[in-house]
């Protein structure tokens, strides 16, 4: 049938109104548009749509366009494989409902008959159903066999999300399909796409943000530029698999960022706490919103630190304390790992309240965010402020603090990923090496709790 008569055909639904209001459901009639590719696709995202492949990943930048060409294919892929059932995944509820579905409604409007919010389908014209579900609950994708699905953005998702996935499209139809939109991550994405050429049911598709002429993208590159480092610029807007192995901060070099007398005299200190009984670490810096030595904005300058060995907080905060008195710092906030407000399994004591005691006087400040506490979000924090893609550093360590065995220059020095063995998957997780991470930590707690990581957001969302 030609979709013009396809279009035509008058279809019958059931009126929700009516059934919601308790009357008995009746029967609609109502005609529908004939269906055609609901947006025109660029160059680069036409060879998407065209491919036969039954597994395609369209791996792209940020704002490159994919979830706009994953809707489409979706709808296109609904109405192929009609009246098979087919779904749409997002990483969480939230960008489910705020991104995926949302584009998928509004390109498909014409054609959506009904929508049931809360068994999360929505059904076509063309007499198929649309599932949707949030890849954070991995028992909502169990169900029934799909034609298809849509993955959005899996780079958030666990490999269980696409191992439940591979398991529910099947049967025999006419486009049966999986297709994922996301920009790369070096997790089971690499592992599963890094090389599709050995393998015939797989492509992938690449798209560049720098080719999206729907948005401005000039003003939108160079502020990526200020949130990400270059290796991460590289892998986010160019959608490059980067390969992480080797120096976590390949970019700090004591040459530069290691300088005297960074101290501005009077201006507030803030600290910031790793707590831990074997190897606890903490330092103390000052943040300048305006930074006129470095001209640069959020300048952040590492002044001072302390990482003794075998000691608890009880003897830590005090020995904060009173070098705060030494050094005359006016120092009230410390920013701390979000466990140090639990309690202690021996002592029952936490270590918020050691640090909030009136002798020691800090006011301790952590963030429960999950975007913010996941450690790949961190550390890209922390790289970007070693040095962004547009070149610019906003973290610098005075050298009084050099050779501090496991202080923050040589924590930052030696932060290695660890060997990727051919058994395991990629993890963007830094070796933890028990020396240098407790310093890595508590700079990363400050950054996440100082700045807005949003834009550079690579991990968990
Ligand atoms: N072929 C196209 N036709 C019309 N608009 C397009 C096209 N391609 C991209 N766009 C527009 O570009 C913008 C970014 O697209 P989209 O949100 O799909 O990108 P994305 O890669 O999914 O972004 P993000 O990384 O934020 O998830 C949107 O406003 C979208 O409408
Ligand atoms: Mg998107």
């Amino acid at each position: 049938m030609s979709s013009q008569r396809q279009g035509r055909r008058k279809t019958k639904y059931l009126c929700r109104k009516r059934r919601r209001k308790g009357l008995k459901a009746r029967k609609v009639k109502a005609t529908f548009p004939p269906y055609e590719m609901p947006y025109t696709p660029r160059d680069d995202q036409l060879p998407f749509h065209q491919s036969s492949a039954p597994i395609r990943y369209l791996r792209g930048g940020v704002g490159a366009g994919k979830t706009i060409a994953g809707a489409a294919e979706a709808i296109q892929l609904s109405y192929d494989n009609r009246p098979a059932d087919g779904m749409l995944i997002a990483p969480t509820w939230n960008i489910l409902t705020r991104v995926s579905l949302r584009e998928f409604q509004k390109l498909a409007k014409p054609w959506i008959m009904a929508e049931n919010k809360q068994e999360k389908w929505m059904e076509m014209c063309w007499g198929a159903k649309v599932f949707y579900a949030s890849a954070d609950n991995p028992f909502s994708l169990e169900g029934s066999n799909l034609g298809w699905a849509w993955l959005d953005e899996p780079r958030y998702m666990r490999r269980e999300s696409w191992n439940i996935t591979n398991a529910r499209v099947r049967g025999h139809f006419p486009r049966k399909s999986i297709i994922l939109t996301s920009t790369p991550s070096m997790g089971w994405l690499y592992d599963e796409f890094g090389d599709c050429s050995q393998d015939e049911d797989r492509e992938d598709f690449l798209i560049r943000t720098a080719d999206n002429f729907y948005i401005d993208v000039d003003p939108f590159l160079a502020r990526l530029k200020k949130s990400y480092s270059e290796a991460v610029y590289r892998q986010y807007v160019n959608a490059e698999y980067g390969v992480i192995e080797g120096a976590v901060f390949p970019t700090f070099s004591t040459d530069i960022h290691v300088q005297h007398d960074l101290e501005m005299l009077g201006y507030p200190v803030l600290a910031a706490l790793d707590p831990g009984y074997r190897k606890p670490s903490s330092m103390f810096m000052q943040v300048f919103p305006w930074c006129h030595r470095h001209n640069v904005p959020d300048c952040l300058h590492v002044i001072g630190e302390i990482n003794p060995d075998d000691t608890p907080t009880s003897q830590l905060a005090p020995m904060m304390r009173q070098l705060c008195a030494r050094s005359n710092w006016d120092c009230t906030t410390c920013y701390v790992d979000p466990a140090a407000n639990a309690r202690s399994v021996q002592t029952g004591i936490r270590d918020v309240d050691i640090m909030e005691h009136k002798d020691n006087k800090f006011i301790c400040e952590w963030t429960t965010d999950p975007a913010c506490r996941d450690i790949p979000n961190g550390i890209e924090a922390i790289r970007s402020k070693i040095l962004d893609a547009g070149g610019a550093t906003s973290l610098y360590i005075d050298s009084h603090l050099m050779g501090n065995k496991r202080g923050i220059i040589n924590a930052l020095q030696m932060s290695q990923y660890p060997k990727r063995r051919e058994d395991t998957e990629y993890k963007e997780h830094p070796l933890k090496d028990g020396e240098f991470e407790h310093s890595r930590d508590a700079l990363r707690y400050a950054i996440v709790n100082l700045f807005d990581i949003g834009a550079s957001l690579i991990g968990t969302v």
